[in-house]
This record gives C-alpha cells, sequence and structure tokens, in this order.
C-alpha cells in the first residue's frame, strides 16, 4: 500500500498536462503516493451529468489532501466555478500564495517574499445575485465576524510558524464601512494575541499602487476574497506571473493544492505549458503531508533547472523549451541529487 493516499484533478485545457508533470516529479523524488484521479468541469458533466460529482469531494474528504489543475469556468452562463464550490463544500477557508522571487526569471524587482493570505468563503463570492428589476441587478457581500476572525488566526498562526514579523490587512473601510470596517476590526482583535507580530492596514487601492512600486516593503498581506484575488495576481506577476506561482486552501479538515492559473486554452495540447506553478503548489502539499525532504529536493531541483540554459525551461518565463523537457530536466537532477 502506498504511504499517501491524494485525490488528483487534472482539470482541463493545460490541466492534465501540467498535472502529469508533476505527477512525474513527484514520483522523481522518491514519494510513495497513490492518486485517486477524478474528471471535473465541462468532462465531468459530460460523463455524470454533474461538473463536480460527489464522489470527488468524498475522495477528498476521506484523503484530507488534494492536487488540483485548472478547471475551465463557463462565462456569464453555464455551471459555476469548481474551484469556488470545492472551496465551500470542504470549508477550505484559507487561500494561501507565497510569493517569491525565483533563480534566473527576470522580473522588475529581485528578492521579492510575500505571503498573500485570502479570506476564501466569503465578500462578494458568496454569488448572491439577483435581479431586482429588469436592467438592474444586486449583488451581496457577505462578511461575518467567524470568518473574518478564523481567517486573521489562521495569518496570525502561519506568521509566528513561519518567522514572519508582520501582516497589513488590506481592505475599503472608508467606503464600506460595514462590511470591509468588520473585517478590519476582527484582524485588530485578534493581533492582539500576537504582539511579537507588527499589524498594521492599507486601503486596497494604495496597497496595488505601493505593490506595483515597492513590493519589498510588504511581508505578508491578509485580504478578504474579492481582493486578495485580484492583488494575489498582481503579486504573481512581480515574480513571473501565473505560471510560477503556488497556491493552497486549506480547511480544519483537509485541503487542496493547486495552480492560480487558470487552464490556458491558447497553450492547451501544445506541451507548452509550464507545469512550475502546480509543482510550487505541489511542494506546498508535500510540507502540509510531512514530505518536508522531498519538498526541499524538489526546491533546489527548481532553482539548479532554472540556472542552466533556456531550453530546459518554458516560453513564458523567456525558456525555448517544452513542458516535457521542464520534467526530464526536473528527473534528470532529483536522481543526481
Ligand atoms: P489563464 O491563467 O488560463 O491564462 C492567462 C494567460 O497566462 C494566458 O496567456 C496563458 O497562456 C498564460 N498561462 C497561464 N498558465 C500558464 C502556464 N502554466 N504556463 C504558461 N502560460 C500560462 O487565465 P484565463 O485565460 O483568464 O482563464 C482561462 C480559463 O481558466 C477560464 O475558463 C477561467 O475560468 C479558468 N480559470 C481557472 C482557474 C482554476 O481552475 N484555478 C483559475 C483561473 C482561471
Amino acid at each position: 500500500m502506498a504511504k499517501h493516499k491524494i485525490t488528483l484533478l487534472p482539470g482541463d485545457g493545460i490541466g492534465p498536462e501540467v498535472t502529469a508533470a508533476v505527477v512525474a516529479i513527484i514520483e522523481c523524488a522518491g514519494v510513495d503516493v497513490e492518486w485517486e484521479k477524478f474528471f471535473v468541469g465541462a468532462e465531468a458533466i459530460a460523463r455524470f451529468g454533474d461538473p463536480l460529482p460527489a464522489e470527488v469531494l468524498a475522495s477528498i474528504v476521506r484523503n484530507k489532501v488534494g492536487l488540483k489543475g485548472p478547471v475551465t469556468t463557463p462565462v456569464g452562463t453555464g455551471f459555476s466555478s469548481i474551484n469556488v464550490r470545492l472551496r465551500k463544500a470542504l470549508d477550505l477557508y484559507s487561500n494561501l500564495r507565497p510569493v517569491r522571487s525565483m533563480p534566473n526569471i527576470k522580473t522588475r524587482y529581485d528578492d521579492v517574499d510575500l505571503v498573500v493570505v485570502r479570506e476564501n468563503t466569503e465578500s462578494l463570492y458568496a454569488g448572491l445575485e439577483h435581479e431586482v428589476v429588469p436592467g438592474v441587478v444586486e449583488s451581496l457581500k457577505i462578511i461575518t465576524e467567524r470568518a473574518s476572525t478564523r481567517i486573521a488566526k489562521f495569518a496570525f498562526e502561519y506568521a509566528r510558524a513561519n518567522d514572519r514579523k508582520r501582516i497589513t490587512v488590506v481592505h475599503k473601510a472608508n467606503i464600506m464601512k460595514l462590511s470591509d470596517g468588520l473585517f478590519l476590526q476582527c484582524f485588530r482583535n485578534v493581533s492582539k494575541d500576537y504582539p511579537e507580530i507588527v499589524a498594521d492596514d492599507r486601503i486596497v487601492d494604495n496597497l496595488c499602487m505601493q505593490l506595483v512600486m515597492n513590493p519589498n516593503q510588504f511581508d505578508m498581506l491578509l485580504l478578504e476574497n474579492l481582493y486578495g484575488d485580484i492583488v494575489s495576481d498582481l503579486t504573481a506577476g512581480l515574480v513571473g506571473g501565473l505560471g510560477v506561482v503556488a497556491g493552497a486552501n486549506i480547511g480544519e479538515n483537509g485541503a487542496v493544492f493547486e495552480a492560480v492559473h487558470g487552464s490556458a486554452p491558447d497553450l492547451a495540447g501544445q506541451n507548452k505549458a509550464n507545469p512550475l506553478a502546480l509543482l510550487q503548489s505541489a511542494v506546498l502539499m508535500l510540507n502540509y503531508i510531512g514530505e518536508n525532504v522531498a519538498a526541499r529536493k524538489i526546491n533546489d531541483s527548481i532553482a539548479i533547472v532554472l540556472a542552466q540554459g533556456p531550453e530546459r525551461r518554458t516560453r513564458d518565463i523567456g525558456g525555448t523549451g517544452t513542458t516535457s523537457d521542464f520534467t526530464a530536466a526536473m528527473c534528470e537532477t532529483l536522481r543526481g541529487l
């Protein structure tokens, strides 16, 4: 019997390609995993009539950990986002995105090292929209004391465990005095239990400007759902884009690790997609399941491979190589460590 059982959702578009690459690299790192693989999204609708079949949720609940590729979400109509449904159904309330400059990926700034924590279950993502009268729609922003307090606790606990010195909560409480005001107040209340960590705040529009001009002034950011969605992509852009940043959705009873990028239909099926983002998420996953040595080896190998020629990395990060070239380079390096 394998040491770990992990639910695997390859997704669609470039999902199956980057997932296969990451599964191969984890195997090369010597981690013994039995993958429980499922279709989700359009493929699951075609086969089972549901984009997120109940057995998928049951598998994640059983295994307590999942690795997920991107899934296409129809715009304006059709089924609602699998990602949002998964987070809600499993109460994966914390979205964690460490954002770090990568060796040999040239960007505007060096030494960016931020951690973005996004509340994953509320705000405008509650999806409570309705048409009041024809031509007028209403979308409700939900913020609760319970969810705001637990995400603030998650952020401070993460800071304590990972030796982070400062958390900046991000809001628009000057305009949304009640909703963002409550999020801010909960953060301030929780901060009293962590006197060694500096707790401050920024208004979201100012934060965006500050991040673009001088990202290194921040350490950790805590945001409600919608601001977190937008700002975390902005921070990904600071270190090389969506193709290189890790993401994890964590709750009390399990976690789903996923690339932060989408299904990139423009690249699907062409062996061009960069598996690095999903690989970095898999590194977070390996740490989560206690495979710290393998996680470190993969991290070291990433640094080595990125320091090699352009033929060993994909085009989105200035390379000339394919998905398979990067995967082969990673496995070769891992075997040599
Ligand atoms: P996208 O992330 O798929 O693509 C944006 C740009 O980044 C494209 O130019 C794409 O080629 C590039 N890109 C993305 N990932 C890459 C990778 N690994 N390697 C190299 N280049 C990469 O975002 P877009 O176009 O907004 O969304 C496409 C679909 O993905 C939509 O249906 C959207 O709903 C879905 N999506 C799913 C997510 C998920 O499952 N977690 C997250 C974001 C979007």
